[in-house]
């Protein structure tokens, strides 16, 4: 590969890489941007550095895609023929199994502590095969990176992908400086060993965009996978997370589960002679791009037409992905609390609710969306007038939307049972028109930056949060823009650029 000798080139690898493929009526494949928090916030890194981004296929078109593109090779915007963007093909069942069944509904829920314990999870012989596909997944991946990272392994990674096992072989150290490759999240927790075993001279970050979870219910994992996933992300020379608290239960983990050795002064973990640095990058919000395309007039035709329909009314706002994490059906029922013990609202406020969708391949996530539908349909029966609506509820994804309603904001409403950071907490005040006041969880890694002007509530306690939603809505205008401005300014000192150029120096000067 071309790049492969340029000696500071630095790898990413994610499942959802910058851009994805849909195919169209006519048969010809079209192009979108990723998705997601990761997606967002790599992407502005890479369109500025010399990066070779290695991603999965997630869909048929995809598929297609790096298929018909030599070498699998694209540029960031999609076109074939690029150098930037190596999508992987990877066989269907192999990546149903490693996404669906074990990243998000195994390693999400343990991490999101999202389990119903009397009922789930269950690992028997199913699991088994699942967990064998997810060992081949991070193995493409593995393969892919040490191959662009300059090794002769013998195997393209796509060809490999299906087989499970990374050929042990090593290669010599490159010239040019060691190749730096920062890996990301919960579904590429075992490629940094496998990786390492690789190529022993390549530096090497993992990062989690997850929360962690504490020892007692990591514990739940059986012991072998446990101590397998902690042992793949110790195989990097850094491993990073949003906030010291996430970072201290991987810490508590490696300690109580893996039997490392673990130095909390100086934040490593030694594990089989082999030292793993542990930082904490928090990361913030690309303010100046956020504010750029929130002044395009697809956003200003949306954000007059729902200033239109809410007629003067004060906004509450929530924008989420429809997730189990996300806490969506708790913060309605905390809005339907807030129109039964403060019933001055009524006919004062609209709730606007865009829960666009996720992970439908899952049936508790159909289900979920399921349930945020009727609860949000019996609001509206119970309260709704013929002149006042209480609720709008969207389920489909606009992106420029979702932008129109963070300026028109009076309230934000931000409480999820469990997240690593949560950009809505932090995008909402940025573009704000008039400062919004932030109803955050305690439980989202936000709250480590935001929690001095935020209105801070327990994602389980629905009254707690139907009294702050009513505190919020009382704030002063003065107040409010004051604590806007306030929040508005922790969220942009973080962005992406700095986040991961944080990482890398971590990577380069180890403490
Ligand atoms: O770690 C969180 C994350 O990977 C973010 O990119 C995003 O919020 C979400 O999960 C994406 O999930 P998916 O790629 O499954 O849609």
């Amino acid at each position: 590969m071309g790049h492969a000798s340029a000696g500071r080139r630095i790898l990413i690898a994610s499942n959802r890489g910058p851009v994805s493929f849909t195919l169209g009526d006519d048969g010809r494949l079209r192009t979108r941007r990723g998705g997601g928090g990761v997606v967002s916030g790599l992407s502005s890194v890479a369109a500025q550095a010399d990066v070779l981004w290695v991603c999965a296929a997630l869909s048929d078109a995809d598929r297609a895609a790096a298929r018909d593109a030599p070498g699998g090779l694209l540029s960031l915007d999609g076109a074939a023929g690029g150098s930037a963007v190596r999508m992987l093909d990877i066989p269907p069942t192999v990546f149903h199994r490693a996404y669906n069944s074990v990243a998000n509904s195994t390693l999400w829920f343990v991490h999101h502590m999202l389990y119903d314990t009397p009922n789930r999870p269950h690992f028997g012989l199913a699991f088994r095969r699942e967990w064998e596909s997810f060992r081949a997944y991070n193995s493409a991946f593995a393969e892919a990176l040490a191959a662009a990272a300059g090794a002769s392994i013998g195997a393209t990674a796509a060809g490999a992908a299906g087989t499970g096992a990374a050929p042990a072989r090593a290669a010599a150290p490159e010239r040019g400086g060691p190749v730096r490759a920062v890996i990301q999240d919960y579904h590429l927790t075992l490629a940094p060993r496998m990786l390492a075993e690789l190529r022993p001279g390549i530096r090497l970050a993992h990062f989690s965009h997850t929360p962690w979870a504490p020892p007692d219910y990591y514990r739940m994992l059986p012991d072998d996978i446990g101590r397998e996933v902690l042992d793949g992300i110790l195989g990097a020379d850094h491993a990073g997370f949003l906030c010291q608290r996430w970072a201290d239960a991987f810490i508590d983990c490696c300690e109580h589960i893996l039997g490392a050795e673990v130095d909390r002064a100086r934040q490593r973990v030694v594990h089989r002679g082999h030292v793993t640095g542990i930082g904490v990058h928090a990361l913030g919000a690309d303010a100046d791009e956020l504010i750029r395309r929130a002044a395009e007039p697809d956003v200003q035709a949306r954000a007059a037409a729902l200033a239109e329909a809410a007629g003067g009314r004060k906004l509450i706002v929530r924008i989420d992905r429809t997730e189990l994490s996300k806490n969506i059906i708790r913060g309605l029922a905390a809005y339907r609390e807030l129109l039964v013990t403060h019933p001055e609202w009524r006919g004062q406020v609209i709730h606007l609710a865009f829960a666009y969708p996720s992970r439908h391949d899952l049936p508790e996530y159909r289900e979920y969306t399921a349930c945020v539908q009727r609860l949000a349909l019996e609001i509206s029966d119970e309260f709704g007038t013929d002149e006042w609506d209480p609720l709008t509820l969207q389920v489909n994804d606009d992106y420029a939307r979702s932008l129109a309603a963070y300026r028109l904001a009076d309230v934000l409403l931000v409480n999820p049972i469990r997240d690593g950071m949560n950009l809505v907490a932090k995008e909402g005040p940025i573009l704000s028109d008039r400062g919004c006041a932030l109803v955050l969880s305690r439980e989202a890694g936000a709250a480590a930056e935001l929690s001095a002007d935020a209105l801070m509530i327990n994602p389980y306690d629905v009254t707690g949060t139907a009294e702050a939603l009513h505190q919020a809505l009382m704030m002063t205008d003065s107040e409010r823009r004051r604590r806007g401005a306030s929040l508005a300014r922790a969220a942009a000192a973080l962005p992406p650029t700095r986040w991961f150029a944080d990482q890398l120096a971590a990577l380069d000067h180890p403490a």
